[in-house]
């Protein structure tokens, strides 16, 4: 079967000049390239969408990982989510602080533990109980230089808004699985969790149908279970192109919700669509180029 990754660096109100948006869409690419690598190595859906996302947790010009917001209280909280279309079984982190890679903390869930969703201390001592360190608060903090990079080029802080990460893939087994990661939303209440974490709105995987990753105001994409919702729409014979078109522009129909959404569908079709100013992306079928956007 032809493997096929689409990966996103959230959908918001992006400067669409801006110097970070560009570095958004580099990320984006390198994550495509590294799930590229591992499908076309015989690995797993999961292990691409995971290796994709650590990348882009790694960037700093992205809301996960290194570069998550900052809350009221000048802390870190992250949620992130991993889940398997062929099983239907997931793992979640839900307002972790100090973990480099959430994504590998969610995996770690749902691989090593009789749960599918762990928050707050108790998802910290579980990554300890594993063997995932702890990192520091300065391993996180990318903002604050980035606020500088918006300022000093002019960008209003309340113009560069933009938020999570996520990969959807499919893989030469015809399993396809979907992985989602966010620091959560600017200077959000402590304890606050939004929509990544949650199955079937920051994320959704079922082989029969499609693998999908959210991005955007998750206060409004939990509302409509939006993942699950595009992924009901390709049960229903729409293709991933047009399930995403769908969910999201119903996802301002019922909450005026804006925001994004990817996915590979059980064909190994891509799909992506977004209601905001951009969306950094970029994916991959079979060995071809990547293709990348905003
Ligand atoms: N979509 C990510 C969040 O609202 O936390």
């Amino acid at each position: 079967m032809k493997t096929a990754i689409i990966v996103h660096g959230g959908a918001g109100a992006w400067d669409t000049d801006s110097e970070r948006l560009e570095q958004g869409r580099r990320a984006c690419r390198q994550a495509a390239q590294a799930g590229q690598a591992v499908l076309l190595n015989g690995g797993s859906a999961l292990d691409a969408v995971e290796t994709a996302v650590r990348v882009l947790e790694d960037s700093p010009y992205l809301d996960a990982g290194r570069g998550s917001y900052l809350n009221s209280e000048g802390q870190i909280e992250m949620d992130a989510f991993i889940m398997n279309g062929r099983t239907l079984d997931l793992g979640a982190v839900g307002a972790v602080q100090l973990i480099q890679n959430p994504i590998r903390l969610a995996r770690r869930v749902m691989i090593d533990s009789p749960h599918c969703f762990l928050v707050g201390r108790g998802a910290e001592a579980f990554a300890e109980s594993v063997g995932i360190p702890r990192c520091t608060l300065d391993d996180l903090v990318a903002r604050e230089s980035m606020d500088a990079l918006d300022i000093a080029s002019g960008h209003p802080l309340t113009a560069v808004t933009s938020d999570t990460v996520g990969a959807t893939a499919l893989d030469h087994y015809g399993d396809l699985a979907a992985a989602t990661s966010t620091g959560g939303t600017r200077r959000k209440l402590p304890g606050r969790v939004g929509d990544s974490p949650l199955v079937g709105a920051g994320g959704y995987a079922d082989n029969r149908t499609a693998a999908l990753s959210a991005t955007g105001h998750g206060e409004a994409l939990m509302k409509v279970l939006i993942c699950k919702t595009a992924s009901d729409f390709v049960g229903q014979g729409f293709s991933a192109q047009a399930a995403c078109e769908t969910a999201v522009r119903l996802l301002h129909e019922r909450v005026k919700g804006l925001g994004g959404l990817i996915a590979v569908d059980h064909q190994g079709r891509i799909g992506f669509a977004y209601n905001t100013a951009a969306m950094p992306y970029a994916y991959a079928v079979g060995d071809q180029e990547i293709m990348s956007g905003h």
